[in-house]
């Protein structure tokens, strides 16, 4: 695929894209921003190595999107966007400072336009980093730390698998079950420790052998190799890192009854969906079930601090989820599409409104 720049802002269906070249550190720094109906644009920051900037933009328009839907769904006043900080090539020290102060500092010229949290390929600490330089960055403590929204996005895809191993399985018990775990990143990690904590039988796989490796020694569970991940039998398959793994080629090799993971943007396209529903393949919609970390950001911008009772709201996720899988079954068509008509449906009212 060679769409280029224009091709690709001339085909997009959402507001507006800020572009900018950084000079000195040679990085792309785009800015998606989707859908503002339900407030103000907000998403993560992504850093990332990619082939050429298109692909960074077009991570960026998907992402955003993606997030529309996902503010819509929690119900919360926030509208979509995502930036894309595309790196030519790994970044440490004063380097990767000085690039994410000039990007708070373009945050902060923006007045608000677009406020953003961690994502993939960015840390804490470089959120932290950035709200040295502005105010739009979410869950910047006072003494200038940043809050990891990895664990509360965990906490939110297990309530979601509950709700998922329920549907199924008529129980919620993890014991009987058999999980595997794309990706041990700062959701994935977690989530891993949390399934295994609930009894179940964990398999986990990584890019990074020794990664894998060395959780999987410390837990005493399985590795999957990456070549072997879409083909193993499980009973949950849970896609917690890139996006667009789900596509007519794996999903045709898949060997669980659930898909219930974090990464955004897990279906390569929208038919990847009716793929999975006709292989009888349980689908938790992604932008849903990866919700936790924004829920958790949402209510920490408006002041609800204390970690318990975050981690308490995001069983919020798996109601989400209930009721998503409810609405499919009755349908009988993929939640993929539930979800879509209930996100649909809150920025129609809301559109109406104003
Ligand atoms: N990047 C994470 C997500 O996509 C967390 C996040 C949410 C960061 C909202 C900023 C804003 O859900």
């Amino acid at each position: 695929m060679s769409t280029d720049l224009k091709t690709l802002i001339a085909e997009w269906s959402g507001q507006a894209v800020l572009v900018r070249y950084d000079n000195e550190s040679g990085t792309w720094i785009f800015i998606a921003i989707h859908d503002g109906t339900l407030g103000r644009p907000s998403g993560g920051t992504r850093m990332k190595v990619y082939e050429r900037p298109e692909d960074g933009l077009r991570d960026a328009m998907r992402l955003a999107e993606g997030m529309t839907y996902k503010w819509a769904s929690l119900g919360l006043p926030i509208g979509g966007g995502k930036a894309v900080l595309a790196i030519p090539a790994p970044m440490t020290g004063d380097e990767r400072t000085g690039l994410l102060h000039r990007y708070g500092e373009i945050l902060e010229r923006l007045c608000g336009a677009f406020a953003t949290g961690e994502d993939l390929g960015t840390t804490p600490k470089d959120m932290a980093t950035v709200g040295e330089k502005t105010r739009y960055v979410h869950g910047v403590n006072t003494d200038g730390s940043a809050v990891d929204p990895g664990p509360f996005t965990a906490r939110g895809v297990f309530c979601g698998m509950r709700a998922c191993l329920r549907r199924v399985f008529d129980s919620a018990d993890f014991a009987e079950r058999t999980v595997l775990i794309q990706g041990l990143g700062d959701v994935g990690e977690p989530l891993a420790k949390q399934v295994h904590e609930a009894g179940a039988r964990l398999l986990v796989s990584d890019i990074d052998p020794a990664r894998s490796k060395d959780f999987a020694a410390r837990l005493g569970v399985e590795v999957v190799e990456p070549g072997d991940v879409y083909s193993v039998a499980c009973d949950i398959f849970a896609p917690c890192a890139i996006g667009g793994i789900l596509n007519d080629e794996t999903i045709s090799q898949l060997q669980c009854r659930i898909v219930a993971g974090s990464a955004n943007n897990q279906l390569e396209e929208d038919v990847d969906a009716d793929r999975l529903h006709s292989r009888d393949i349980l689908y938790a919609p992604d932008y849903v079930v990866n919700g936790g970390g924004a829920l958790a950001l949402g209510l920490i911008s408006r002041s609800v601090r204390d970690e318990e009772t975050l981690l308490q709201r995001m069983e919020a996720i798996g109601s989400l989820i209930e009721e998503i899988l409810q609405d499919a079954a009755e349908r009988l068509e993929s939640p993929f599409y539930s979800a879509q008509r209930r996100a649909r449906e809150i920025l129609e009212t809301a559109a109406s409104f104003r």
